[in-house]
């Protein structure tokens, strides 16, 4: 039963726990490859693409234990540089295991991963990456092998693109090069600081992560260590438009409200009263109806591309026109066609959609087809009128912890089978 119910006209208000970050937790599993030592990793969310990550990891040889949240990772007995491609093409992050592979091995193969369906998504920017540090790449059929022919050698190297992925894999593959290695233009999203505190606990030199210059100087070997991973930026802005939506009251804990600025100011602007503490933010909607507000995505600090279904479903019943500027991803509007269903106003048009706020939003039988979209026909299914049917939930268990049962905690009746979630 790959689907849930919701049932609609739902305030939602209380208390969540925010889990840890999927897209921190992901390149931090699969970097545990650059070390032979014992590695311990708090707050790691359980989902989906966890769940494959780890399988991963195992397939290569390694051994993991999970006990509350945290992996127990040994990967000393990591004895092959390829994985299986029933596993790789699950998940869009097993590109994160190229460069590990080919610091660990010297060589490394990975067929083109997989992820959501939110447009092309070439790797090419991973790829000039190590080639710019003395890789050899050869792409054969599906697959792509990276062999180091000598120790890749520390580089300048300017990224054509903001690209999180690439950033993480450039600078990964320069921990264990030789000399310094600078990336300009380099990506500066939090989950990369995270990525870089916990291969600096490993005994790497990374400074300037979180800014768009990353320096890199190569050392000799990683060790093991602890590290606990961030809170998800993602999940607490989807729990604040829950609240949003719904014209209630949540509050999120053990969050990091300073990753979430362009998220809060454009809540502000819908007439949200927002609080923040230390880890928690509290968003009250009680008595309000929502403004719309214009959004622009693009790389960190502007913002995220992952709230952008969200703040559209916010749109769609908030007073008011607005327009969602898609600058990340091509085809990342798939849920507004079932939104529309719902008797939202929506127009999408190539890189944009123009929404037109309603006052009510009817229950439907959806199809969700990506990660942030899933949770956003879920979200719309809280308010609508009527029991909503949202199926593919298999989306949204990628990235979302126990995401039925936080929003039930919340207020909400969302029917599930339990083998499914
Ligand atoms: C990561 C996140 C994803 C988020 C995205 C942007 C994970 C697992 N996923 O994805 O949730 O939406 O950052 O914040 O962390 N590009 C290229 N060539 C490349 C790589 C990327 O052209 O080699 C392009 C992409 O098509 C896209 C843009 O660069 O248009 C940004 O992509 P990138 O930042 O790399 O996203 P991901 O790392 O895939």
């Amino acid at each position: 039963m790959n689907k849930i119910y919701i049932e609609g006209n739902k305030k939602l208000n209380g208390n969540v726990l925010i889990s840890g970050s999927k897209n921190a937790a992901l390149p931090i599993l699969f970097m545990t490859i650059l070390t032979k030592e014992k590695i311990e990793i708090n707050n790691v969310p359980q989902i989906q693409d966890i769940s494959i990550a780890v399988k991963l990891l195992k397939s290569l040889g390694a051994k993991i234990k999970n006990k509350n949240k945290i992996l127990y990772i040994d990967t000393s007995n990591i004895n092959i540089y390829y994985a299986p491609y029933h596993l790789i093409k699950q998940i869009r992050a097993s590109i994160w295991m190229l460069s590990p592979l080919l610091m660990r091995f010297g060589k490394a193969k990975i067929f083109f991963p997989g992820g959501c369906d939110i447009g092309f998504r070439p790797i090419d920017l991973h790829l000039k990456g190590l080639i710019a540090l003395g890789a050899k790449i050869i792409k054969k059929e599906n697959c792509i092998i990276a062999i180091a022919q000598k120790p890749l050698q520390g580089k300048h190297i300017y990224m054509e693109k903001i690209s999180v992925g690439a950033t993480i894999t450039v600078m990964s593959a320069a921990t264990l090069a030789e000399g310094l290695t600078i990336i300009e233009n380099a990506a500066q999203e939090p989950e990369i600081i995270d990525v870089a505190t916990f291969l600096n606990t490993l005994g790497a030199n990374i400074s300037g992560a979180g800014s768009n210059k990353i320096y890199v100087t190569g050392v000799v070997r990683l060790r093991g260590g602890y590290h606990k991973v961030m809170p998800d930026r993602i999940e607490t802005g989807t729990f604040l438009i829950a609240a949003a939506i719904s014209k209630g009251l949540i509050i999120c804990n053990k969050t990091e409200p300073k990753y979430l600025k362009n998220v809060l100011k454009k809540l502000s602007e819908t007439g949200a009263n927002i609080t923040i503490g230390k880890d928690w933010i509290k968003l009250d909607m009680k008595g309000k109806i929502p403004k719309a507000v214009n959004i622009s995505t693009s790389p960190y600090p502007g913002f995220p591309t992952d709230m952008q279904p969200q703040f559209t479903l916010l749109n769609s019943i908030s007073q008011g026109k607005s327009i969602i500027i898609e600058n990340i991803f091509k085809n990342r509007f798939t849920y507004a066609n079932e939104l529309i269903q719902m008797g939202a106003k929506i127009e999408v048009k190539k890189n944009y959609i123009i929404c037109k706020g309603v006052s009510k939003l009817s229950s439907k039988n959806l199809f969700s087809t990506d990660l942030r979209g899933s949770a956003t026909l879920i979200l719309a299914g809280c308010i609508a009128k009527g029991i909503t049917v949202v199926n593919n939930i298999h989306h949204f268990k990628r990235g979302y912890e126990s995401f039925p049962k936080k929003l039930n905690q919340l207020g909400a009746n969302i029917q599930y089978d339990m083998k499914y979630i």
